[in-house]
Formats: structure tokens, C-alpha cells, sequence
């Protein structure tokens, strides 16, 4: 979403000043083009080096710097921008914005961008939850200013509380979603992710390799296209993507009741999941001893969740994934087929940079039309995107 937009990264004077070198590496690492401007107490903190370094551009200090204006005048920064960024925002500079001043280069620009602008406070517990500052941000909000949470936690000037910046990666996620269009506004859309656990005892399960990074992806970019998500995550390591609702289930028969629960409430469903097809016929009450030189384990068939929920689909578009290692088409055919699918991502998970517990995927959709696409090696976030396009093809509001 950030691969050649213009980002203008307003900095303000506070001791998280220093996060946001590593948030301007994230910016640019996505693509985006970086303007950075620096209040005078911004500099105080990190010098406005660090930032032309790494952004590869001029940092703009002053609105009186003949210099400065002639390279690229502070309009000319307002107008180009594709998102204005600022972090950390200070109360000062909250407060400045909400009763409309333009003192320095960093309000002139804010005031004169039609640009989204977000904006990361951070500062000291007791400023934050100060009712000034509450009722300027408020103001903020209300004039169509995107807002981030602040992090709570313990802060630089020792309190404990609520004022951190929050971490980079958030910063950088809440820019995508600002970006992304908001295509699938209104759309309800349950996505299941991970492994399942299928017990043998209270120590031992049967299970396999997905990570959930998959189904994750699709979770966050769904929720930053406007979906209502709901995830039902078997047991992963992953955090839940802000703003969707995680379902946490371990067994694919819990996997199953949460999502027969949910199904009347959504439009889509999208099984990412990787489930066990067996589960132990019994499980053991007490830990398994050793009682001879081989075991074993009697398995019964688990649910198909998918085809159950391909026999009763009422107007529902199901997507679902195949994870194969050989005769891939076929196999994902078969099951795009067989469970009554609108649409199935085909993975080899043989091949290096594919399938489970990696950041990419090599994926292939077979519709039920027939016709097949074929992608490159993606990550998996993109991936996302890519069936979401095609969700937002086949919905209908
Ligand atoms: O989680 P990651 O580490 O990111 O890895 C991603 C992934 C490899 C798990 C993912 O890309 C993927 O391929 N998920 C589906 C894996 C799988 O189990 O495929 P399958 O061919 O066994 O099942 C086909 C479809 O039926 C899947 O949508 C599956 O969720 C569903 N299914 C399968 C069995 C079952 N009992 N109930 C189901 O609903």
C-alpha cells in the first residue's frame, strides 16, 4: 500500500523521537517515498541527519529557510503528500492543531494538506488523560484526523501508564490501512488460521507446521479493506490483528463449533486453516506410559468443516486453501469441486518459500469457473490482497 506514495513524517519534541528512526526505515523499506519535517524541539532529541540519511531526502526544519523553501516550499510538501504522518505528536502540537495554528512549517503544512493525516501521541500519563488534551484530540477526530491509541506502559519520565508511542510496526500498519481503499466496507468475513491439536493424553498432540501467518494476513488486510473480521485461530504464536475479533480453539472440533456459531453472521469465509482430518478415538486421561516396542493409535475421522459448510453455502462466497505436495491442480480441483467453493488457493508446500511458517507464498486460485491464475512468489500480505480482489468481485452488498 505504501510502494511509491509520498509520506510526509511530521516530527515533534519528545523522548520517542528515537522510535521513529526505526519507523522511517519501515516507511521507506515499504516503498514509500519520505519528506521529513522537524519541529525546533524535534531536534533536540535526534538530529535532523539521522533522518536525511535514511530517508534519502532533505529534512525541513524552517518556514523561513530561503534554502529550504526554494528546494521544495512548504505548500509544495502539503500538496504531494499521499499521507502526513506525525509521530511522535506531541500535546503541544495536538493542541496547536485543534485551536488552529500555524506557527512554524509543521502546522503551516498540516493546515494547508488535504491529505489523511495520522497522528501517534505520546507523552506523559497525566498530559495524556488531561481534559485539554482530551478535548483537542477530540476536535482532531471530529475534523476527520485519524488517531492512534498510545501504548501504556512505563514511561521515559518514570510514570506508568498510558503515553507511549506506540511500537513502529503499529505505526506503520495504521498508515497502510489509512491507504488501502475501503472496498469491502460493511462485508462480514470469518477466516480460520493455524493448526489444530488433536490430543493423545494431557502431554501429547497430533498436529503440523502452520504458523497461522497465512490466515493473519488475510484477517489484517480484510480489517483495513472495512470488513467486520472474526478469526478463529487454532493454537499460533501470532498477536490478534487489531480491531478483529480472535476466536481462540484448539481441536478442529472446537475449530468447527466456533465457526458453525459465527456462520449466520457473515458473508464470507475464508478457510486458511490447516486441519486435522484424524483425531486419537480416545484421548488418554493420564500421560501414556511405555508398556512395548511399538504403539498403536487408533484415529477416527475429524469434520470436513468446509464441506459442511459448502452443503449448506446460502448465498455465502467460501474460499478455500489446498496444501499439496504433488499433483497440486488436480488435488485443489478436486476439493474446489467437491466442497462447493467459489474459489481455492492452491500452495505447493514443497516448494522453498511456500505453504507453512514463512513470511511468502507461491499460490494459484482456481475458480469455480474454471479459470485459473498463477502468481509469483508473494508475501503472504499480499496474497491477502490478491483474494481479497477477487472477494470483492463476487460481493454483492
Ligand atoms: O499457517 P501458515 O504457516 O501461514 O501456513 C499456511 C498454510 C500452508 C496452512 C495455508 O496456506 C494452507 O494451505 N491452508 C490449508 C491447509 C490444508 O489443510 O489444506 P487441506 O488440503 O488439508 O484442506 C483443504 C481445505 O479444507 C482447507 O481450506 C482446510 O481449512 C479445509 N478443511 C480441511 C480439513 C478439515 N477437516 N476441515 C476443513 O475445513
Amino acid at each position: 500500500m505504501l510502494k511509491g506514495k509520498t509520506v510526509v513524517l511530521g516530527i515533534s519534541g519528545g523522548i520517542a523521537v528515537y522510535k521513529v528512526v526505526e519507523l522511517l526505515r519501515l516507511l521507506t523499506k515499504a516503498g514509500a517515498e519520505v519528506h521529513v519535517i522537524m519541529t525546533r524541539s524535534a531536534q533536540e532529541f535526534v538530529t535532523p541527519l539521522t533522518f536525511q540519511t535514511l530517508s534519502g531526502n532533505p529534512v525541513h526544519t524552517d518556514l523561513f529557510n530561503l534554502h529550504q523553501e526554494q528546494e521544495i516550499g512548504h505548500i509544495s510538501l502539503a500538496d504531494r503528500a499521499d499521507l502526513f504522518l506525525l509521530a511522535p505528536a506531541t500535546a503541544n502540537l495536538i493542541g496547536k492543531i485543534a485551536q488552529g495554528l500555524a506557527d512554524d512549517l509543521l502546522t503551516t503544512s498540516i493546515m494547508a494538506t488535504k491529505a489523511p493525516v495520522l497522528v501517534a501521541p505520546a507523552m506523559n500519563t497525566n498530559m495524556y488523560e488531561n481534559p485539554i488534551y482530551q478535548r483537542n484530540e477530540k476536535i482532531l477526530a471530529e475534523s476527520g484526523y485519524h488517531l492512534l491509541e498510545p501504548a501504556s506502559g512505563e514511561l521515559a519520565c518514570g510514570w506508568e501508564g498510558k503515553g507511549k508511542l506506540p511500537e513502529p510496526g503499529q505505526i506503520l500498519a495504521a498508515a497502510e490501512s489509512v491507504l488501502v481503499p475501503k472496498d469491502l466496507l460493511g462485508c462480514r468475513l470469518l477466516v480460520t488460521a493455524g493448526p489444530t491439536r488433536e490430543e493423545l493424553d494431557p502431554v501429547r498432540y497430533l498436529s503440523n507446521y502452520s504458523s497461522g501467518k497465512m490466515g493473519y494476513a488475510i484477517a489484517a488486510a480484510a480489517r483495513q479493506r472495512g470488513c467486520t473480521v472474526t478469526l478463529v485461530s487454532g493454537p499460533t504464536n501470532l498477536a490478534a490483528p487489531v480491531g478483529v475479533n480472535c476466536i481462540r480453539v484448539s481441536s478442529a472440533a472446537e475449530m468447527r463449533d466456533a465457526v458453525l456459531q459465527r456462520l449466520e453472521e457473515v458473508e464470507v469465509v475464508v478457510k486458511a486453516a490447516a486441519v486435522a482430518d484424524y483425531r486419537p478415538v480416545q484421548r488418554a486421561q493420564q500421560k501414556m506410559k511405555k508398556t512395548g516396542d511399538e504403539l498403536v493409535i487408533e484415529l477416527e475421522r475429524n469434520p470436513d468443516i468446509l464441506a459442511e459448510l459448502g452443503e449448506r453455502k446460502e448465498g455465502r462466497i467460501l474460499i478455500g486453501f489446498a496444501a499439496e505436495t504433488e499433483r497440486l491442480i488436480a488435488h485443489a480441483a478436486e476439493k474446489l469441486k467437491k466442497k462447493n467453493l467459489d474459489m481455492i488457493v492452491a500452495n505447493d508446500v514443497s516448494r522453498e518459500g511456500a505453504g507453512f511458517d514463512v513470511d511468502t507464498n507461491i499460490v494459484r486460485f482456481l475458480h469455480a469457473d474454471g479459470r485459473m491464475e498463477e502468481f509469483d512468489l508473494m508475501s503472504k500480505k499480499q496474497v491477502a490482497h490478491q483474494l481479497l480482489n477477487r472477494v470483492a468481485v463476487l460481493y454483492k452488498p
